[in-house]
């Protein structure tokens, strides 16, 4: 008789641009997603066309049975939505891909935290204890991660970076269904090369290219 695979549940809160993608490819891998937004109606939509893998819901019941949330919202919202769902957050997986920068009227970029100072231990600082954080998904503008994803016949690789073991086994999963090869860049403090102008943003690279950049930082 063969084994069953079980079901895994992923909350994405946020379905703009990241998020659509990143819910689009975990979908056709398998995982059961349960979506918000801020009004709802891009997670509806976005449910609707991945069909009966997705729900839309709202903010907190996103959370509910779900193994995993995905924070893909943008860094300057982060926070009130982690204090929004503090007390739901404990033992669980919360991956965050945002990039710590904001566009002006001009669409002129500039990083929203000192320089030098990591993303990670930021969001980290913010999330209650007893949740486990990865910094993933952040890595790929979403025209690129869509195209990478399932790359054949050598998978693309997903940086991901996290102090947590358990977070990072579980992350690895994540990053294995929506189709790509994870490699650790390092813990928390190092969240600062998968970012913007970090030296692991937007590559798209096979395992033995990003074990060579791993090494040789
Ligand atoms: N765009 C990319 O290619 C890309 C690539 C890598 C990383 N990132 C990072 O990913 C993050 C998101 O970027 P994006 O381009 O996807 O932004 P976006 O298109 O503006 O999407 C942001 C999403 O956040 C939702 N949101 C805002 N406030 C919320 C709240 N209080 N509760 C629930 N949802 C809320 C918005 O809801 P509505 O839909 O209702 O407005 C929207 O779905 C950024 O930090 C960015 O740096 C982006």
């Amino acid at each position: 008789m063969k084994a069953e695979i079980p079901v895994m549940t992923t909350a994405i809160i946020g379905t703009g641009v990241i998020g659509s993608v990143i819910a689009r490819q975990l979908a056709s891998g398998g995982e059961t997603l349960r979506l918000s937004s801020a009004d709802n109606e891009s997670a509806r939509t976005l449910a609707a066309k991945i069909g009966r893998a997705a729900v839309a819901v709202d903010n907190r019941d996103a959370l509910q049975g779900a193994d995993a949330v995905i924070l893909a919202l943008r860094f300057t919202v982060l926070k009130g939505v982690i204090d929004e769902l503090a007390d739901q957050l404990a033992g669980t997986l919360v991956v965050v891909p945002s990039n710590p920068v904001t566009a002006d009227a001009q669409g002129n970029v500039s990083r929203v935290l000192p320089k030098g100072q990591s993303s990670g231990k930021v969001v980290a600082g913010w999330l209650p204890s007893g949740a486990r954080l990865a910094m993933a998904f952040g890595t790929l503008p979403a025209d690129l991660f869509e195209s990478a994803s399932n790359r054949s016949p050598e998978p693309a690789v997903l940086f991901y970076a996290t102090d947590d073991d358990h977070a990072g086994e579980e992350v690895e999963r994540l990053i294995r269904t929506a189709g790509f090869e994870p490699v650790k860049a390092g813990g928390l403090a190092q969240s600062g090369r998968l970012e913007v102008d970090g030296d692991l943003h937007g590559l798209v690279v096979g395992l033995a290219e990003a074990r060579s950049l791993i090494d040789g930082a």
